[in-house]
């Protein structure tokens, strides 16, 4: 199982970056894990469509190439970053080529919060389901405060969010299966 991960957050030190690289160790056997990096996509512009930017059309070949997604956003005034709703924005197109469907995506993230990225995740679930992804439901995957999850180098250390990560993960599985 080939699964594409995509961070909404561009900073070096992103909770939620280093959410996604904790994966690939609590993930079941057979299931590969690649990061995708959306900080060089163009902000989304329809025009720019006649000649598809080269980093959109290889976000677009990820996921045509990938059995599962996994999306982890940080939520910026109770809703996805700008720059993860810029990458699903291109991913979406052209018009009748949109890449998320049928696709199995589970989603995730990490908030300096106690809610835990619970209204972004919402609206990014929402988004998924317009566009014909299949969307896990459960279990939901809402992680804060961050500083209490992760030691100083950037290792999740949280044994319960590693517990449900590994069980997410397997869903995941059962689901492209
Ligand atoms: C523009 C902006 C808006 C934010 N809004 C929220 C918010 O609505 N809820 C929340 O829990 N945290 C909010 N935060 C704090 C983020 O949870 C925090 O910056 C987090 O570290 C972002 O994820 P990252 O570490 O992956 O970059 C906001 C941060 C920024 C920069």
């Amino acid at each position: 199982m080939n699964i594409v991960a995509i961070s909404g957050s561009l900073r070096k030190e992103s909770f939620n970056t280093r959410l996604l690289h904790s994966l690939q160790s609590l993930a079941p056997a057979g299931m590969t894990i690649t990061p995708f990096d959306i900080s060089a996509l163009p902000l989304y512009d329809q025009d720019a469509e006649a000649s598809f930017p080269a980093a959109a059309q290889a976000l677009k070949d990820a996921i045509a190439a990938a059995d599962g997604i996994v999306i982890a956003t940080p939520e910026y005034n109770r809703s996805i970053s700008g720059a993860l709703k810029n990458a699903i924005d291109w991913a979406s197109r052209p018009y009748g080529q949109n890449s998320f469907a049928g696709k199995p995506v589970l989603t995730m993230g990490v908030s300096i919060g106690k809610l835990g990225t619970a209204l972004a995740q919402s609206h990014l679930k929402q988004i998924m389901v317009y566009l014909n992804a299949r969307v896990i439901g459960q279990p939901e995957l809402h992680f804060g405060p961050a500083h209490e999850l992760f030691d100083g180098s950037g290792t999740l250390v949280d044994q319960a969010a590693r517990e449900l990560l590994g069980k997410a993960l397997s869903v995941l599985a059962e689901r492209i299966a």
